[in-house]
C-alpha cells in the first residue's frame, strides 16, 4: 500500500475542478502509456492569454486524480507559458510528496495541461489565419465597407477577435466579418471591433 500525505488524500478524496466544459478554448484527451489509464482536460482562457477555469476528468489512481486536482488549482489565474512550465515535482510538494512510484501518475495531468494549451493555440492560430484571408480577399460587402478604413487586429483568440477599426464601422460590418471568419474556420468566431 503506498503511503499517500494528507494533502494528497485530500485532492484524492475532494477533486477540485472535476468534471468537463461545454466550450472550452482547448481540450486535450491524453492517456499513461505506463498503466493506460486516460484523463481529459479542458481550458478556459481570457483576453490577457491567462487560464481562467480548468476542468479535468480521469479515469485514474489517487495519485493521478489528486496531482490532476492540485495542477488545476495551480494553473487557474496563470498564463499559457506560465502554465506550460509547471512541473511535476512543482506538483508533488504542492501535494506534501508522492510516493516516487507514482511518479508517472502526475505526468498524465502534466501532458493533459500541455496538450489543451497546444489545442489553444492551434484553434487561435486557425483563427488568425482565418480572419486575415478573409481581409486579403474580403467579400464585396465587405471591402465597401473598408473602403477608407484602417483595420488593425488587437487580440486573437479560439472565439472572438478584437479590432480596431478607424473610422469605426460600426456592428453589421463586425457581423460580417464575423460571418466569413466562422465559415473560414468552421466554428463560431465573433469579431468584436473597437
Ligand atoms: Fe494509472 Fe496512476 S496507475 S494513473
Amino acid at each position: 500500500m503506498w503511503k499517500y500525505s494528507k494533502e494528497l488524500m485530500d485532492h484524492f478524496m475532494n477533486p477540485r475542478n472535476a468534471g468537463h466544459m461545454e466550450n472550452p478554448d482547448g481540450h486535450s484527451e491524453v492517456g499513461s502509456p505506463q498503466c493506460g489509464d486516460a484523463m481529459t482536460l479542458d481550458i478556459q482562457v481570457d483576453d490577457n492569454d491567462i487560464i481562467t477555469d480548468v476542468k479535468f476528468q480521469t479515469f485514474g489512481c489517487a495519485g493521478a486524480i489528486a496531482s490532476a486536482s492540485a495542477l488545476t488549482e495551480m494553473s487557474i489565474g496563470k498564463g499559457l507559458a506560465e502554465a506550460r512550465k509547471i512541473r511535476n515535482s512543482e506538483v508533488a510538494a504542492y501535494l506534501g510528496g508522492m510516493p516516487p512510484e507514482k511518479y508517472h501518475c502526475s505526468v498524465m495531468g502534466h501532458d493533459a495541461m500541455t496538450e489543451a494549451i497546444d489545442d489553444f493555440e492551434s484553434r487561435r492560430d486557425s483563427v488568425e489565419n482565418a480572419f486575415r484571408k478573409v481581409l486579403r480577399k474580403p467579400p464585396a460587402e465587405i471591402a465597401q465597407a473598408l473602403v477608407g478604413r484602417t483595420v488593425e487586429p488587437l487580440h486573437f483568440h479560439p472565439v472572438r477577435i478584437k479590432v480596431k477599426v478607424t473610422p469605426d464601422a460600426g456592428g453589421a460590418l463586425a457581423e460580417l466579418i464575423s460571418t466569413e471568419v466562422s465559415a473560414e474556420a468552421g466554428w463560431d468566431v465573433k469579431v468584436i471591433l473597437t
